[in-house]
């Protein structure tokens, strides 16, 4: 049976939550495989508007698995908090799994994650300043506390005055900053360890066991390909290790790269980025103002789930998911919030870039060079009226027919889902892709 991985092509917030949501319907287990509570997306189905962090997106229908892998970086005080959400409004969370091989996010690392942002200045990497990033350097570093380890008091006290005695000198000498108590940190993080037993297991062996039966598999990606450590616009990238490619899916819950079946790419159709670093096609007019706030009085607009901090826009950007497309060897495409971009009289797509004088159509690797490169843009026809209650593609306007054929055409890959509106009927299905 399928293992499918759906990821997010751009520099996340295409709206993946929402996909995930929507294929879920088929699949026993839906599992997130990297990233941490810097990820966010915003579901609206019949219980309401949810925003999740950490929780898969499947969580809502109440027969399937959802796992948080063992690439994931898990801060035991939001997942909790998110739990308690979840429960309080009625979703059951009974059938939630943490890997006991997931990293957990520290206080130490909220701390330097906010410090370091502070000491780069002008050239802060604009994180989330949830701990990530330092969480993930640990991890690497080998000075990472792993969910696991929270359940061995004795050897977790050693461990954790260990680590946090050098974290304390990295925090007051390096930056100045205050250190902190090794007392509160343990007491705390003991208590998470007992709240958080219930739902911690091998996350290895679920997924296998589905796959063995038959079952469906969904692997739910966080944030985009675009900001991965390899593949994405260095430095200005999340340090998720593995990371949210497709690639990353296999190493995230524990399997081989074998199992995977079929990579699904969700593009928004436009692009969007919060956070600092490379972006060729922003703009900075009238319609990034109106596509940031289309939908805004219904807590829709561009504005990030985590931070609220309002995201940059820009057209859509071919060369970038052309890109994307080929390393994450993605089989067929989402578009999301196309009805976002009804009522504007024309379109572009960039379908090439210019650095220094000459055309390119490929992602230049180096970041100041990306800074450098004027978009070559290909014009299209725009189209009036309203999108969100189509639910077959031959009754989309022609022009908006168009725009995603030539979005197809150039990412050589077919667009198999476009949504058109935030629930979870607002779909036109050209392919189910299950
Ligand atoms: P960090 O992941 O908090 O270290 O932030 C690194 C970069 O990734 C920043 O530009 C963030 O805005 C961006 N980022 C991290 N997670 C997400 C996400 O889920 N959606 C969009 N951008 C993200
Ligand atoms: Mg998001």
């Amino acid at each position: 049976m399928p293992v499918v991985v759906v990821i997010g092509g751009q520099w996340g917030d295409e709206g993946k939550g929402r996909i995930v949501d929507l294929l879920a319907r088929k699949a026993r287990v839906v599992a997130r495989y990297s990233a941490g509570n810097n990820a966010g997306h915003t579901i609206i189905n019949d219980q309401g508007e949810f925003k999740l962090h950490l929780v898969p997106a499947g969580i809502f229908y109440p027969d399937k698995t959802c796992i948080i892998g063992n690439g994931c970086a898990v801060d035991p005080e939001v997942l909790l908090a998110e739990i308690g959400q979840l429960e309080e409004r009625g979703v059951d969370t009974s059938k939630l799994v943490v890997s006991e091989r997931a990293h957990v996010v520290m206080p130490w690392h909220r701390e330097l994650d906010r410090l370091d942002e502070l000491r780069r200045g002008d050239d802060a990497i604009g994180t989330t300043g949830k701990g990530i990033g330092p969480c993930f350097t640990d991890k690497v570093a080998r000075r990472g506390i792993r969910i696991a380890d929270l359940a061995e008091a004795e050897d977790l006290k050693d461990r954790m005055r260990n680590i946090l005695d050098y974290q304390n000198k990295v925090i007051t000498a390096v930056y100045g900053g205050e250190p902190l108590d090794f007392d509160e940190c343990y007491t705390a993080y003991r208590e998470f360890s007992n709240r958080l037993k219930p739902y911690v297991a091998d996350v290895q062996k679920i997924i296998l066991d589905a796959t063995r039966n038959g079952d469906y598999v969904l692997l739910e990606g966080a944030q985009g390909s675009l900001l991965d450590l390899d593949h994405g616009t260095y430095e200005y990238v999340t340090s998720s290790v593995p990371s949210s490619t497709a690639a990353g899916s296999a190493l995230g819950v524990g399997i081989g790269p074998t199992e995977i079946t079929r990579a699904v790419g969700v593009f928004k159709s436009y692009c969007t980025r919060v956070g600092n670093g490379p972006f060729v096609t922003e703009l900075f007019d009238d319609v990034s103002e109106r596509l940031r706030n289309h939908g805004r009085e219904f807590g829709r607009g561009e504005y990030g789930t985590t931070t609220g901090r309002p995201r940059r826009i820009g057209w859509f950007d071919a060369v970038a998911a052309r890109y994307s497309v080929r390393f994450n060897g993605l089989s067929a495409l989402v578009l999301t919030r196309l009805d976002v971009l009804q009522g504007l009289s024309t379109l572009k797509i960039c379908t090439a870039y210019e650095i220094d004088g000459e055309i390119v159509d490929n992602m230049p690797a180096n970041a100041s060079v990306l800074n450098r490169a004027r978009p070559v843009y290909e014009e299209l026809e725009g189209w009036d009226g309203e999108t969100s209650d189509v639910r077959n593609f031959d009754d989309l306007p022609k022009a908006a027919q168009a725009y995603i054929r030539r979005v197809e055409e150039l990412l050589s890959t077919p667009v198999d889902v476009i949504s058109v509106g935030p629930e979870r009927q607002q779909a036109i299905i050209v392919n189910p892709m299950i």
